[in-house]
């Protein structure tokens, strides 16, 4: 599992064992709307992930709570047997109700189902990366993941998981979870405008994490800012552009997953992570979510 060099925006970073493009693709998108049920378009999400690993992209961030199962299963549709440097994150803690909505399971009989639930519908005996879900739609919640990262742990030694980490957790949770065992990222809200995890990054960085900023683009809701807007025009680039470039340069340890339905925007997102900030456009941009 090895992807050493790479002409996508940001290079490589290594996840494990593994080295994956800091460019890599979040699949959530892919679902109906609300994330919830098949996509409009199957085949045009079948291209999406076509598109996503012949550009080079060898990190696809995925969950079996999403559908449920329709974005596991568009990537084994679509990908299986994996390129031998394709390495898939998937994430356990939620599950689906019939209203959409994103009930907690955390139990260890939960975990267990849900990693099997994930190993079925990718369709491979060794998940490369689950990561540990804490919180809930709101964000981060205090209170202690032993029981449940500890579940992780033993499924990990069984020989299902080869990476663990952990995700919309507290700086505590992630402090718990490496007492625990090792973890490779922290999967976190974070973005121009979402600042909250700014000392956690350096410190993961420091210590060889990575951090998987979810919502880089600022999820459901675009992200919007005057400065944001104004660095774009002046660069005659998007504001997703500078946005997906920024967090490049914000730090080296940190890996994109921006989700799309679109091949076009898949393209175009490739193109904008590489746009070049200087150290000006990174000053004003400094001024956002501050
Ligand atoms: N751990 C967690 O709790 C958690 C939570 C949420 C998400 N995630 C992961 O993080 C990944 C990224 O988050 P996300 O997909 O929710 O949000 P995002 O990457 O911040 O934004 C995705 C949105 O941006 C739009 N978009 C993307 N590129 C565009 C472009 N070039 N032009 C115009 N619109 C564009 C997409 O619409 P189009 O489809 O029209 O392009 C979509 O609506 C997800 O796919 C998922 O894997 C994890």
């Amino acid at each position: 599992m090895n992807a050493p060099t790479t002409s996508l925006p940001g290079g490589t970073w290594t996840l494990g064992d593994a080295t994956v493009t800091r460019f890599g693709y979040g699949a959530m998108q892919l679902a109906g709307p609300w994330v919830m049920g098949p996509p409009a378009d199957h085949d045009g999400a079948l291209a999406v992930l076509h598109e996503a690993v012949a550009s080079g992209i060898t990190h696809i961030d995925t969950s079996d709570a999403y559908g449920p199962r329709v974005t596991n299963e568009l990537i084994r549709e679509a990908l299986h047997p994996y390129p031998e440097s394709l390495f898939i994150a998937t994430k356990v803690g939620a599950v689906r109700d019939a209203q959409g909505g994103w009930p907690t399971a955390r139990r260890p009989q939960d975990l267990r189902e849900q990693v099997h639930d994930n190993l079925r519908s990718l369709g491979v005996e060794t998940l490369d990366l689950v990561n540990m879900r804490m919180g809930d739609a709101e964000g981060p919640k205090p209170g202690s993941l032993a029981e449940a990262f500890g579940t992780l742990a033993d499924l990990q030694r069984e020989g299902l998981i080869r990476h663990l980490g952990v995700s919309n957790a507290t700086t505590e949770q992630v402090a718990e979870a490496r007492g625990i065992a090792p973890i490779v990222c922290v999967q976190n809200m974070y973005n121009l405008a979402h600042r909250h995890d700014d000392d956690l990054i350096d410190r993961l960085a420091a210590d060889g994490i990575a951090y998987v900023p979810f919502f880089p683009l600022g999820g459901f809701t675009p992200l919007q800012s005057d400065v944001l807007s104004k660095v774009a025009a002046r660069l005659r680039a998007t504001p997703m552009s500078v946005a997906l470039a920024w967090l490049l340069r914000r730090s080296p340890n940190i890996l994109l997953i921006p989700g799309t339905s679109s091949a076009a925007h898949l393209k175009e997102n490739i193109v904008g992570a590489g746009l070049s900030l200087s150290d000006e456009d990174m000053a004003d941009l400094e001024t956002i979510g501050r």
